[in-house]
């Protein structure tokens, strides 16, 4: 007998309605968002901190201590730490991120995450969505921003990956239609892709960046990917200073390391999941993605994390005292400068390119060949007070 599959596509379109109609509310409320708070304008800022999973809590502590070492007396900040971010609670709750959780963060104004671990098929948690995505969608923030700099390479890379859509957007509501056919999502908005574009834009305008590439596959992927870069290419005629190019994600990873070439890029727009993908490779140019931090910026909150894993085999082997806490400290000079210390944020990236470039008296290796998280936090805050 020849199945018709009536029963599984009636089950499959009821969830897809689903996915619409939660996609189309997610809509309304981006386009009925009010303006970006301005953190020079509060009275206080409360930075919430949450360690995560693996080496997060140890390399989490040192940048918090590293921040309070250079916020020390500052009457309008407030630390905060948020427990429960951890994958035993998530797990136990079966949550990505449990709501008393979600109900702390939301008393912050900006957050310092570690690395959490974000469980797969066959793992011994539950294959629950990753926190750092739920993050992510539930504070709306929809810019992912990367910085890449190695300056003996005169590479100076920003990168602007959106952070709520694309392949992410209900990447963990996908559905198996019947055994043999499986079928994922893609999400293009119109107003998620002008505000992740007009942040780029705008960024690039204020920092004399005179080149801006949009990356997508919009040869194949041609309704979502379509849609992003005609929106770029729209939004790039109010920028008639700034030359824009698009390039294929294929091609342009392939770019990133032609020496010759590479140097002229300077920002870069990406669909989330291609951000995600590029960022890790051009994280490698600077030292690996131990070494690169990532602001996630929405309009009410925001959000500074490694760009790495949790490390668990760090972990299982007796190493965590050794973990790199660089990735940390550059996501500090993020958050630095997004609520408006800049003087701070300049003196931090300062002490650390001394540390990690120039100077070099401790080096981390990631095991006892090298320096302990915590004596490369000491030496970063002793270069900090000899750069006064
Ligand atoms: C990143 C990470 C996350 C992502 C994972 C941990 C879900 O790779 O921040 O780049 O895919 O966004
Ligand atoms: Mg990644």
């Amino acid at each position: 007998m020849i199945n018709n599959y009536d029963t599984q596509i009636k089950v499959s379109l009821e969830k897809f309605e689903k996915l619409l109609r939660g996609q189309l509310e997610r809509v309304e409320k981006i386009n009925s968002a009010g303006e970006a708070v301005d953190f020079k304008n509060l009275d206080n800022i409360v930075i919430g901190t949450c360690g995560g999973d693996g080496i997060g809590p140890i390399i989490t502590e040192a940048a918090e201590n590293v921040l309070k070492y250079l916020l020390a007396g500052d009457k309008k900040i407030t630390f905060k730490t948020i427990e429960g971010l951890t994958i035993e609670n998530r797990a136990a709750q079966n949550k990505a991120i449990p709501d008393d959780v979600m109900d702390e963060l939301r008393k912050c104004n900006v957050i310092l995450k570690g690395p959490t671990t974000t469980p797969r098929a066959g793992d011994p948690w539950p294959n629950i969505e990753s926190a750092n995505v739920a993050m992510r969608k539930n504070l709306d923030l929809f810019a992912n921003v990367r910085p890449v700099k190695v300056p003996e390479k005169n590479i100076d890379w920003t990168f602007f990956r959106e952070n709520t859509e694309g392949s992410y957007a209900v990447g963990s509501q996908g559905m198996h239609v019947t055994d043999d056919l499986a079928m994922d999502f893609c999400v293009t908005t119109t107003e998620g892709t002008n505000r992740i574009a007009r942040l780029a834009f705008e960024y690039a305008k204020n920092n004399n960046k005179d080149r801006v590439t949009v990356v997508t596959k919009a040869n194949v992927v041609k309704t979502t990917d379509g849609k992003f870069l005609s929106i770029c290419e729209e939004m790039a005629k109010e920028y008639p200073d700034i030359k824009t190019d698009e390039w294929f994600i294929d091609i342009m990873t392939a770019k990133l390391i032609d020496e010759k070439r590479r140097t002229d890029f300077k920002v870069f727009i990406l669909p989330n999941l291609y951000g995600d993908i590029l960022t890790d490779e051009a994280a490698e140019f600077q030292g690996g993605v131990g070494t690169a931090g990532a602001a996630n910026i929405g309009k009410k909150y925001a959000m500074f994390e490694a760009i790495h894993g949790s490390a668990p085999r760090m972990i299982e082997t007796g190493r965590g005292k050794y973990a790199d806490p660089c990735s940390m400290f550059r996501s500090a000079v993020l958050l630095l400068s997004h609520i408006g210390y800049q003087t701070e944020a300049d003196k931090l990236e300062k002490a650390l390119d001394i540390c990690t470039i120039t100077e070099k008296k401790y080096v981390i290796t990631g095991r006892d060949t090298g320096a302990t998280c915590e004596q490369f936090a000491e030496y970063v805050m002793e270069t900090i007070r000899n750069i006064l």
